[in-house]
């Protein structure tokens, strides 16, 4: 049986940053499960479909072949074996991943392309729905979560850092909204499982999130 560790929270949290040397320090894969709805949301973006256009999205992400693929240990996306992982941190997939992340054909595709790969390998995966619906018999569990403001300005320093112009209010106001839809779809909603360690990493450095996974794991 392979070993799994799974890692949800809100937008901005940290979870890619802390799921990924966790599963470095343990030597697992790390699979990041929003850059799989992020190159189905490019998909979308490229075949102009409307965020609100349900049966058009259900339709088109049938057509979509997205697959991982790992380079010197990082998650590679390749959507139709173009590699768009360089692609996929924009506001623009982020928001269209978070729109079309609802729709119930995108999340069957996504799922089970997910459950494939934690059945395989050791995994530490980081999502939405990881606990509570991919892997609901993880063996470690953590809820990763940070107060609005801390996520946006995590967001704003990370997007500046790369040279992007951006407004800390409008990301916050994104998150808000994120957050929003994230919590309330009808289809595996953000949320806490029941067994999951519930950890803030507000007032908690990058070191200590990871340290307390790691304490977790052990
Ligand atoms: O973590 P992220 O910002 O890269 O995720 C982008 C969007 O994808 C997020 O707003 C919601 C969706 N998502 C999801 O519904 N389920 C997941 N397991 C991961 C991401």
């Amino acid at each position: 049986m392979s070993y799994q560790i799974a890692i949800d929270g809100p937008a901005g949290a940290g979870k890619s940053t802390v799921a990924k040397a966790v599963a470095e320090k343990l030597g697992y894969i790390y699979v990041d499960t929003g850059a799989m709805y992020r190159a189905m949301a490019l998909y979308l973006i490229r075949r102009q479909i409307p965020a609100k256009d349900a049966e058009g999205i259900s339709r088109a992400s049938r057509g979509a072949d997205i697959t991982i693929a790992y380079e010197n240990g990082a998650q590679q996306v390749l959507l139709d074996g173009e590699n768009v992982t360089a692609l996929l941190r924009t506001e623009e997939v982020g928001n269209m991943a978070s729109a079309s992340s609802v729709n119930p054909d995108v999340r069957k595709k996504l799922v089970e392309l997910q459950q494939a790969l934690a059945s395989r390998e050791n995994v530490v995966m980081d999502g939405r729905d990881i606990g509570t619906c991919v892997l609901p018999g993880a063996d470690v569990k953590v809820y990763l979560t940070a107060s609005t403001e801390c996520r946006a300005r995590r967001r704003y320093d990370e997007l500046s850092a790369k040279g992007e112009d951006c407004d800390l209010k409008e990301i916050e106001a994104d998150i808000r909204q994120r957050d929003e839809r994230d919590m309330n779809r009808e289809f595996s909603p953000l949320r806490q499982a029941e067994d999951a360690v519930l950890l803030d990493s507000s007032d908690l450095t990058v070191e200590e999130v990871i340290e307390r996974i790691l304490a977790l794991c052990r």
